[in-house]
C-alpha cells in the first residue's frame, strides 16, 4: 500500500482530487468508484473548481456509488443519491445517465445486489475506486464480522456505525438500520483504489491496516490484498 500522509484535510482533499483528476484526464470515460459521507467532500469539492478552470471534463465518466441506505427514496436528503447530486453531479457536466447508485427502495435485495453487480461487471469494471474507512474499519458498509460478502448486498449496519451516523440525522432513531453495500469482491473490481482518512478519531483503523494483517474484523485490512492501494491520510488521522 503506498501511504500519503499530508498535513490536514485541506491538503488530504486536494491531494486525492489532483489523483481523480488524473485519472479523467488519462481516460476521460473511466469508470469512477464513489464514497459519501464527511472524508469525500472536499475532494468533491476541489474536483468541481478543477471543472470550472476547465481542467476536468467529466462528459464521459461513469460512476457506481459505494453505497446506499435501505430503506431510503432518492429525493430524501439523506439518501446518497442526493449526497452526489448536491456535493457532484449537479456541478460538473457529467451524464446523470451515466452514474450509479443502489436502489434504496428495492424490495428484492439479492435481485438488487446482482443488478448492481452486473452493472459494475457490464461498465468493465471499476478504474479508480475511491474509500471512506469507518472509525470500526469498515470500508463501504462491510462491517467487521467473521464473514464478509463478496458481492453487493443488504447489509445490517453495526450499533457503533448507526451512532457514528446519527450527526447528520435529527435523531439516532431516525438513522436506517441497513444500506446495500458492495461487497469485498465488488470492492475488488477496482483497477486502482484510493482509501481516504482524516482526523484522529481514524487513527485506530488506519493503524490497525497498516499493521499488514488481514482480519475480517477490520475489513480495510483486505486492502493489503490488493495490488494498487493508496492511503491519503492527514496527520491526525495517521499518528493519532
Ligand atoms: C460511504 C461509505 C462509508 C464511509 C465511512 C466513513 O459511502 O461507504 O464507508 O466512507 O463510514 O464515513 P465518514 O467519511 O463520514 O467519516
Amino acid at each position: 500500500m503506498k501511504v500519503i500522509v499530508t498535513k490536514d484535510y485541506a491538503e488530504m482533499s486536494a491531494a486525492a482530487a489532483e489523483l481523480v483528476a488524473k485519472q479523467i484526464n488519462d481516460k476521460p470515460d473511466c469508470v469512477l468508484g464513489l464514497a459519501t459521507g464527511s472524508t469525500p467532500e472536499g475532494m468533491y469539492a476541489e474536483l468541481i473548481k478543477g471543472y470550472e478552470a476547465g481542467k476536468i471534463d467529466f462528459a464521459a465518466v461513469r460512476s457506481v456509488n459505494l453505497d446506499e441506505y435501505y430503506p431510503i427514496k432518492p429525493d430524501n436528503d439523506q439518501s446518497y443519491r442526493y449526497f452526489m447530486n448536491t456535493k457532484l453531479f449537479d456541478h460538473v457536466n457529467i451524464d446523470k445517465a451515466n452514474t450509479n447508485v443502489p436502489n434504496g427502495l428495492a424490495e428484492d435485495a439479492a435481485a438488487e445486489g446482482a443488478r448492481y453487480d452486473k452493472i459494475i461487471a457490464d461498465l468493465g469494471g471499476i478504474d479508480l475506486q475511491i474509500l471512506g474507512i469507518g472509525q470500526n474499519g469498515h470500508i463501504g458498509f462491510n462491517e467487521p464480522d467473521t464473514e464478509l460478502v463478496a458481492g453487493t448486498h443488504l447489509a445490517d449496519l453495526t450499533e457503533d456505525t448507526i451512532k457514528v451516523n446519527s450527526r447528520f440525522f435529527a435523531s439516532v432513531d431516525e438513522v436506517p438500520k441497513q444500506a446495500f453495500s458492495m461487497g469485498i469482491g465488488s470492492i475488488f473490481c477496482a483497477r486502482n483504489i484510493i482509501i481516504m482518512a482524516s482526523g484522529a478519531n481514524k487513527h485506530a483503523a488506519v493503524a490497525k491496516m497498516l499493521e499488514g494483517n488481514i482480519t475480517t474484523l477490520c475489513p480495510a485490512t483486505l486492502l493489503n490484498l490488493h495490488p494498487n492501494v493508496t492511503l491519503i491520510c492527514d496527520e491526525a488521522a495517521y499518528n493519532g
